[in-house]
Order: structure tokens, then C-alpha cells, then sequence
């Protein structure tokens, strides 16, 4: 039976796993790797600790499996840059990640002078030191990074494939660079005008192909050895949703993991942006008549599951996270505890760099418990701050939200969220989506599966979760959050 290996390079480890053809996992490898925080509100990774993670977990995954593999997938933490030499494949910088707030000021200062509507048309996002354009200019022109011919740019994505391919080959796939505000998501082609913008010269960039195809085959070097074809790439949350088969228009999904992020796909033709929201590549597929694109709206919330990290590595009130929901069931209600997770600012809908985390309506009586439950409820109410925005735009209801990532294993926090949108929540079987995709993708490019249909058939439920309140009783919590969300705003002085 073909196996088809996935490399999810997230944004606290990369795991490795073998995948089959009925789309279960065989064998897998998780490493994680150092974060970095030189100041308040930078965040950087070493790539050189990437490609270590990269290779070691692909070699413990290749050394139990009895034959060459079809094809690898990668997918990957979204907007994070590197800047590496061609000559050495040495990183000239530290890599600076989607978190990283340092370019807050620059993008303030584009919006003043009225790039908004350029760069929502254009490229579908925001003016916002989240996306990868503000960090390449500040690599070049405060991180002392040359732009001449020998420095290349790209998405960990691109640079996991040129390392795999012994720097044979400097290829992104559309939906990474669909996060740089440097592509054109209705053109697919980067942006002249958005690359004279942040002046990124377009000799560094990596060459951009469909998110199914080819990306060249292994060198000596890779762990799993020689002449595998890399057949597959999208960003994590692309990924996730091809491995959640959203195939269909207005399916949508949710990944509670580090932060959250809703996409739902809007078909084939490019929306109008969206208030609050992102549009945004869905998948590029190669087909016989050439690439096809597939959209999707997206809700991008920096922070929930880190949060859950945070109550365990900062405040320490747990030991480890599945503590979380024992923890937030011993009360029944925060008793008016809300916490804004806002540690990196606000993305969707809220777009503020300046907004930090808020704990608010703390009394006496507050204990663990209550954080706690707040921390699960700000999961739900942020998510459904998102789904309200999407809703509205595309004038039709949900059906139902598909959900997985870490803290999804949570029945508590499944409950409070079909409360919360008034849906069924449901959860497959197979919770690392992420991977899943990005190995979809690649199989579906090398023959292991022959049709997105084929590929949906694979698609197991696990747990369905449906309301269980009338959705009236959820009003008044949700109005007071945003109370709550209010008082985060604007916190951090440019
Ligand atoms: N049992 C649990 N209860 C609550 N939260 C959990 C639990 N297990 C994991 N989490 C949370 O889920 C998150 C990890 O989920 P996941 O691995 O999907 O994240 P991720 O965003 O994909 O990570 P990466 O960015 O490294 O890819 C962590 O932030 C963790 O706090
Ligand atoms: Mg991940």
C-alpha cells in the first residue's frame, strides 16, 4: 500500500507522519523546537533548529517503514520569514514569526498613507505586522540582510524545500504566498506593485507553484533519503482545511492550536474583501487546463491555545493542558470573568497591533476555576466573533463547523461552541488535519488517490456536538465580552 509522508512544521514543532492510502496515520515523530523572544512583542525561530526537527522526525518515521514512500506534503506555520545565503544555506537572520509585532509601526504608517484598499484588493489581507511583507523590508533594511543575488527569501515552506532538495529548487506554493501581502490572489503572480512597496526585490523570491505538483525530488542528504518527489505544500491552515475535505462551497472549519483560524471555502472566483476578515487562497490545483485556484474567507485569532500554555508556563495554575477542562468544570460559570487573550494584539475581526491581554471582572470570589473556564470561553467567543463576520458577509447561516487542533480534544469547549453558534460541532477521527492535507495534496499530485471525491470518502466522524441551550441564553454573555474585548484595545503605545 503507497505511503505518502507529511511534514507539519508548525509553529512549536514539526511532526512527521506517514500516512496511508485510507488516509491513517502509520507512524509519526514530534520535536519541538526553541522560541525565541529577544524583546516585548518579538518572536523569532532558528531554521537551522527547523531542518534539525525536519530531518530527525523524518528519519525516525522512514526507519520504521518497509518501503520507499510515494511522495512528501509539507505544510507549514504560515508568514514566517527566513533569509538564507544560496551559496552556503546558512540563514542570514533568526526567522521572524507570525507573532512577531516589531513592524507594528511601519504598517501604521502605509495605512496613513491610504495603502488599505490597494492591499485588500490585491492581496486579500490587512495592513498588519502578522503577514510576512513588513519582516522581509525589516530583514533588509534593520536586520542587515544584503538583497543582493545571493540571498533568498521564502516561507518555511521553501526553505524546508530547498534544504530537502540540496538547494536544487526555490518554490513556494500559492496559499504560503498568498500570506506575504506580496501576491496578487487574483493575478497569481506576486505583486510588482506591493513588492516596490516593502522594496523587496523580486530576485529573492521563490518561485510560486500550485499547491498539488511538483517541487522537485529529495537529495542525498534528506533523512528519508534520495528521490522522493515533493509533491505537495499549503500553509498549515490551507492544509487543514483540504484535510477536513471542505471541498463544497460554505464548508467551513476551525483548528483550535496555538491561535485559531476559521476558513471556509467560497469557491472559485475571487470574493470582495471582506470587513474584519481575510480572503486568502484556499489550494492552487494543476490541472490539465492549467492551475485552478480555490478560495476561502478566513478569521485569523493569534491566540487560544497558547493561552492554555500560558496558564501552565506563566502563571502556572496548571501542570500541563489537559488540566484546562477538569479544571474549568469545578465551576459552572466564571461568575463574570472574561479574559481577551490579546498577548500578540487582535486579529480578525478587531485588526489591533496595540491591543494586549485583558483579565477583567475579578472579585473575591475569583479562583482557578474561573480563569479557567474564561480561558475555554474566550476559545468560543473569539471564535465566534469570526463566524458572525463570515455569516453576515456571505448572507448564509452555517451548517455546522468542523473542528480539530490540540484543545479540541475539549468536550467542554465543543459544547460551549455549538452553544455559542447555534450548530452542530463535529470532530473526525483523524485530528491531525493539518497533515493530513498537506499529504492529500501530494498523493493526489502522484496518483496515490485519484479525485477529491475519492479523498472525501475518507472523512470519519468521531464526535458530533449539538446545542444544548436555547440560543438566546448565550446573548448576554456574548455582549459582555465585548465589553471586555473593548478594554484590551489600543493597550500598548506605538
Ligand atoms: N488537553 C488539552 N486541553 C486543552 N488544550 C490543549 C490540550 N492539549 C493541547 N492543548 C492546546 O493545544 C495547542 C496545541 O495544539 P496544536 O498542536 O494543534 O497546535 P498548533 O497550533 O498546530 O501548534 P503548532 O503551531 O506548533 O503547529 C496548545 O496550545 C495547547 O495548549
Ligand atoms: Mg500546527
Amino acid at each position: 500500500m503507497a505511503i505518502v509522508l507529511s511534514i507539519d512544521a508548525g509553529t512549536t514543532g514539526v511532526r512527521t507522519i506517514a500516512i496511508d492510502q485510507h488516509g491513517h496515520a502509520v507512524a509519526s515523530s514530534y520535536q519541538e523546537f526553541t522560541q525565541y523572544f529577544p524583546q516585548p512583542g518579538w518572536v523569532e525561530h532558528d531554521a537551522e533548529e527547523i531542518w534539525d526537527a525536519v530531518q530527525a522526525t523524518l528519519g525516525e518515521v522512514c526507519a520504521g517503514l518497509s518501503e520507499a514512500p510515494a511522495a512528501i506534503g509539507i505544510t507549514n506555520q504560515r508568514e514566517t520569514v527566513v533569509a538564507w545565503s544560496r551559496a552556503t544555506s546558512a540563514p542570514l537572520y533568526k526567522a521572524l514569526v507570525w507573532q512577531d509585532r516589531r513592524t507594528a509601526a511601519r504598517c501604521e504608517a502605509l495605512e496613513a498613507e491610504g495603502l488599505l484598499p490597494t492591499v485588500r484588493a490585491k492581496t486579500g489581507l490587512v495592513l498588519d505586522p502578522y503577514f510576512s511583507g513588513s519582516k522581509i523590508e525589516w530583514l533588509f533594511t534593520k536586520g542587515g540582510v544584503a538583497s543582493g543575488p545571493d540571498t533568498a527569501v521564502g516561507t518555511i515552506d521553501s526553505w524546508l524545500v530547498w534544504k530537502l532538495t540540496n538547494g536544487a529548487v526555490h518554490a513556494t506554493d500559492a496559499t504560503n504566498a498568498s500570506r506575504t501581502l506580496l501576491y496578487d490572489i487574483n493575478t497569481l503572480e506576486w505583486s510588482s506593485q506591493m513588492c516596490e512597496v516593502f522594496e523587496v526585490p523580486a530576485h529573492v523570491l521563490p518561485e510560486v507553484r500550485p499547491s498539488s505538483g511538483s517541487f522537485g525530488v529529495t537529495g542525498s542528504s534528506a533523512a528519508c533519503g534520495a528521490g522522493v518527489p515533493i509533491a505537495g505544500i499549503a500553509g498549515d491552515q490551507h492544509a487543514a482545511l483540504f484535510g477536513q475535505t471542505a471541498f463544497t462551497e460554505g464548508d467551513a472549519k476551525n483548528t483550535y492550536g496555538t491561535g485559531s483560524f476559521v476558513l471556509m471555502n467560497v469557491g472559485e472566483t475571487c470574493p470582495p474583501p471582506v470587513e474584519g476578515l481575510l480572503t486568502t487562497l484556499a489550494w492552487v490545483l494543476d490541472t490539465p487546463e492549467g492551475p485552478q485556484a480555490t478560495y476561502a474567507l478566513e478569521g485569523a485569532i493569534f491566540v487560544t491555545g497558547a493561552a492554555v500554555q500560558w496558564l501552565r508556563d506563566g502563571l502556572q495554575i496548571i501542570d500541563e493542558a489537559a488540566e484546562l477542562e477538569p479544571l474549568a468544570l469545578q465551576c459552572e460559570t466564571t461568575d463574570g470573568v472574561y479574559l481577551v487573550p490579546a498577548f500578540t494584539g487582535l486579529g480578525s475581526p478587531h485588526w489591533d497591533p496595540y491591543a494586549r491581554g485583558t483579565l477583567v471582572g475579578l472579585t473575591r470570589g475569583t479562583g482557578r476555576p474561573h480563569i479557567a473556564r474564561a480561558t475555554i470561553e474566550a476559545m468560543v467567543y473569539q471564535t465566534r466573533d469570526v463566524v458572525d463576520a463570515m455569516t453576515k458577509a456571505s448572507g448564509t447561516p452555517l451548517q455546522s463547523l468542523s473542528v480539530d487542533g490540540g484543545a479540541s480534544v475539549m468536550g467542554l469547549l465543543m459544547q460551549l461552541q455549538a452553544n455559542e453558534l447555534g450548530v452542530p460541532v463535529r470532530r473526525p477521527t483523524m485530528q491531525e488535519t493539518t497533515a493530513l492535507g498537506a499529504a492529500y495534496l501530494a498523493g493526489l499530485a502522484t496518483g496515490v488517490w485519484g479525485s477529491l471525491d475519492e479523498i472525501a470518502e475518507h472523512w470519519e466522524l468521531d464526535v458530533e456536538v449539538r446545542p444544548n441551550v436555547d440560543r438566546s441564553a448565550t446573548e448576554a454573555g456574548f455582549a459582555r465580552w465585548h465589553r471586555a474585548v473593548e478594554r484590551s484595545k489600543g493597550w500598548e503605545e506605538a
